[in-house]
């Protein structure tokens, strides 16, 4: 096991003790994305009440080329969270980037993505950034003197709570830099059965999705939790525009973890996700918060999802 490895082990092992020791019932969602998780996520992304990957991907097909004419060509694009870079190539095909900097946690997923885009954009310049971009970080050398453009898709934002969110992107403002750009989606406040469904999905994938964190306990950490015992549930709270999933058990249920005994009453929840959901204005008074001011906006016809354009400029006081 390298070094890379045994850290992040450590610091899944200390979140999940965190949560059952303390008894605050919550882990952070980051740890769903193991390998089963990010392939189970994958198949979220292609269910029919799953609204956001595809509507979101039409708005790049479409629009791309938009986007490009407000940015210019030529800049280094740097994406956050690059995963699978599924809808990467809509953007790379208009915007003509001189560079483009895939950032991902998970450097096996990485290799792989950026091999593939290679194979697809032969000319372009790729340089793959193993890191947490949850942190500051540097950029290559090679991409340092150009003009940026930030892609954040698939409203990961949305995982993250106010305050973390303005955060992020004051961090993606320093690494950036002044006169940088970034493209963000968004997904969008919308009636609350789509919402819910798209993540309570009939065939059960997304409850599998969740499930699998309990899954990977098991795996990773020398734990034996009836996973048949819990069920995914996921609500739409209102207050925080969000949809909040939980793993909640179905009966008195004991296990130990990591040679440490934890019991759980029944109907106990342990929320493992939060998925925000804004208005155009929520998104733009965010991005400012942040240090972005907004350019430019896409949205499908039912404003079920919007791509924002921000640039980073120089503070100016206020009058
Ligand atoms: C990857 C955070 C955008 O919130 O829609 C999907 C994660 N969780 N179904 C989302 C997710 C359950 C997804 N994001």
């Amino acid at each position: 096991m390298d070094m890379t490895t045994s850290r992040v082990d450590s610091a899944f092992k200390d979140d999940v003790l965190r949560c059952f020791e303390r008894e605050i019932y919550a882990i952070p969602a980051r740890w769903l994305y193991d390998r089963q998780g990010s392939e189970l996520f994958e198949q979220i992304t292609d269910l029919a009440e799953y609204y956001p990957t595809r509507t979101e991907t039409d708005l790049l097909k479409r629009y791309s080329a938009e986007v490009t004419e407000m940015t210019g060509s030529n800049r280094a694009v740097i994406e956050f969270g690059s995963g699978s870079s599924t809808k990467t190539p809509h953007l790379l095909r208009a915007a003509d980037p001189a560079a483009y900097v895939p950032i991902d946690i998970s450097g096996e997923f990485l290799a792989h993505s950026a091999a593939q885009l290679q194979q697809q954009f032969p000319d372009l310049a790729i340089y793959p950034l193993e890191a947490d971009f949850m942190r500051r970080l540097n950029l290559p050398d090679e991409v340092k003197d150009m003009p940026k453009l930030g892609f954040f898709p698939g409203s990961t934002i949305g995982n993250m709570i106010a305050r973390t969110s303005v955060d992020l992107l004051r961090f993606m403002r320093e690494t950036l830099g002044l006169g940088s750009q970034l493209l963000i989606g968004f997904d969008r406040v919308k009636d609350t059965d789509t919402l819910v469904a798209a993540y309570d999905d009939s065939a059960g994938v997304t409850a599998e999705f969740s499930l699998n964190l309990l899954h990977r306990i098991n795996r990773e950490l020398d734990s034996d939790i009836a996973v048949d015992q819990f069920r995914h549930v996921a609500v739409w709270n209102d207050l925080f525009a969000r949809i909040e999933i939980y793993l909640e058990a179905q009966s008195d249920v004991c296990f130990s973890i990591d040679n440490r005994s934890f019991n759980l009453a029944k109907g106990q929840q342990i929320h493992i996700e939060n998925s925000h959901k804004y208005g155009l204005r929520d998104a733009r008074l965010m991005l400012r918060a942040g240090g972005w001011s907004p350019v430019c906006e896409w949205s499908d016809e039912r404003d079920y999802f919007s791509l924002v354009l921000a640039k980073a400029d120089a503070f100016k006081h206020a009058p």
